[in-house]
């Protein structure tokens, strides 16, 4: 592939593709569009800015006019995109923003991709990341496969199940070349502490509360964020139009027993005493509408593109914990200005 734009590579997940993809296919040109909202952060992508293939794009999914010139300018063979609102917590104080990033954005994409790219597309893809939290809950038993009917139950992922439909109305209804993914939770370097573990992993750094939700029997399938940009790389390279594949960890964790197992690595790394970090654990009011549990079946992916995960959970989080204890400097910029006013609305006032 010649020529790539990849939404959203500068969050947590899009960094990791975007470094992946500029470094593995140095003859393809790699364009990461990015509007820089609070979880977009250039600092994501330090070590492969001045590379010859990589170019950065300001722009916002949600204006059409640039996004259409930019189609028209360029003659992309593959789009991924990952750009969205992506926290179910902030979905649920304000859904509309997700409407209009996650459905109204993805639907932008798709008409410049139909309306820009020559017919009948051949050689083009326009490829989706989205999240398995369109399935639903599960209870204890079972896991989500492709076939598992939609039942998204938070703003966050019925926004992102409406743009799945989408993506497969344009391949349906104008033959639109497309691929989709559903991954399970990620975690890994430069997730913003947001979410579950790079919250907790600060708040354990800084001493503060570790705000449990209800009372932490939710379970979550957690894939390491490298696994899933290498399963991205296979699904673009290799994967059929019009299917969908999902990505998962193989690797179900309660919240509560994830949470002790993050508590004695921190202890261990910053040489306090065992048992310390854990007296931080607070149980907070439960989310609303909190999705039980979430596991993954990635049989598909596994018998016909031949991924598997490579990292064990215990072997990734102490990566991860190491490369948040190296990289204070990005926590303390990523946390200061907007993210005060997000923790103090989310959890001090609770
Ligand atoms: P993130 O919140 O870290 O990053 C999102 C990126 O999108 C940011 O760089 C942001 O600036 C950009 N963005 C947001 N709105 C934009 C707009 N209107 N125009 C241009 N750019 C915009 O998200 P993430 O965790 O890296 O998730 C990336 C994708 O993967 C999302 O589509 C998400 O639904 C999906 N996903 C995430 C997970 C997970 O565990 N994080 C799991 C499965 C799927
Ligand atoms: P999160 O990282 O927000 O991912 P998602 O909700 O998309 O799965 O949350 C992971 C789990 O951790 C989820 O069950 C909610 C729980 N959680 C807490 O208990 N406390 C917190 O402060 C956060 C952010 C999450």
């Amino acid at each position: 592939m010649k020529k790539i734009l990849i939404t959203g590579g500068a969050g947590f997940i899009g960094s990791h593709v975007v470094r992946l993809m500029v470094n593995k296919y140095p003859q393809t040109q790699v364009y990461n569009l990015d509007s820089l909202t609070y979880a977009g952060n250039l600092a994501n992508l330090t070590d492969i800015e001045l590379k010859p293939n990589y170019f950065f794009l300001k722009m916002d999914i949600l204006d059409q006019e640039k996004i259409n010139s930019l189609f028209e300018e360029h003659h992309f063979d593959a789009v991924l995109h990952l750009a969205a609102e992506s926290h179910v917590d902030r979905s649920i104080t304000n859904p509309l923003e997700f409407i209009h990033t996650n459905i109204l954005g993805t639907v932008n994409l798709l008409n410049a991709a139909r309306n820009f790219w020559n017919k009948p597309y051949e050689g083009k893809r326009f490829y989706h990341i989205s999240t398995d939290e369109v399935y639903g809950s599960l209870g204890s038993e079972g896991l989500f496969t492709e076939t598992t009917a939609y039942d998204p139950r938070s703003p966050y992922s019925a926004s992102k199940a409406s743009s799945d439909h989408f993506v497969r109305a344009y391949h349906h209804t104008y033959g639109l070349p497309v691929v989709i993914s559903n991954c399970s939770n990620n975690y890994g370097p430069n997730q913003f502490p947001e979410k579950l573990i790079p919250l907790f992993i600060n708040n354990i750094i800084q001493m503060k509360p570790l705000p449990v939700y209800g009372k932490g029997e939710n379970v979550r399938d957690w894939l390491y964020v490298e696994d899933h940009a290498h399963a991205i790389d296979l699904i673009l390279q290799k994967g059929k139009n019009g299917e969908t594949y999902n990505i998962g960890g193989h690797n179900e964790w309660k919240n509560i027993d994830l949470i002790h197992i993050l508590c004695k690595i921190m202890d261990k790394k910053l040489g306090r005493e065992p048992g310390h970090s854990e007296t931080l654990i607070t149980y907070v009011k439960d989310r609303a509408g909190h999705d039980l549990r979430y596991a993954i079946d990635a049989g598909k992916l596994q018998r016909e593109l031949g991924w598997e995960p490579s990292l064990q959970f215990e072997e990734g989080l102490e990566k991860t914990v190491d490369w948040y204890l190296n990289n204070k400097a990005w926590l303390e910029q990523v946390t200061s200005g907007e993210y005060q006013n997000f923790y103090h609305q989310q959890y001090e006032k609770r």
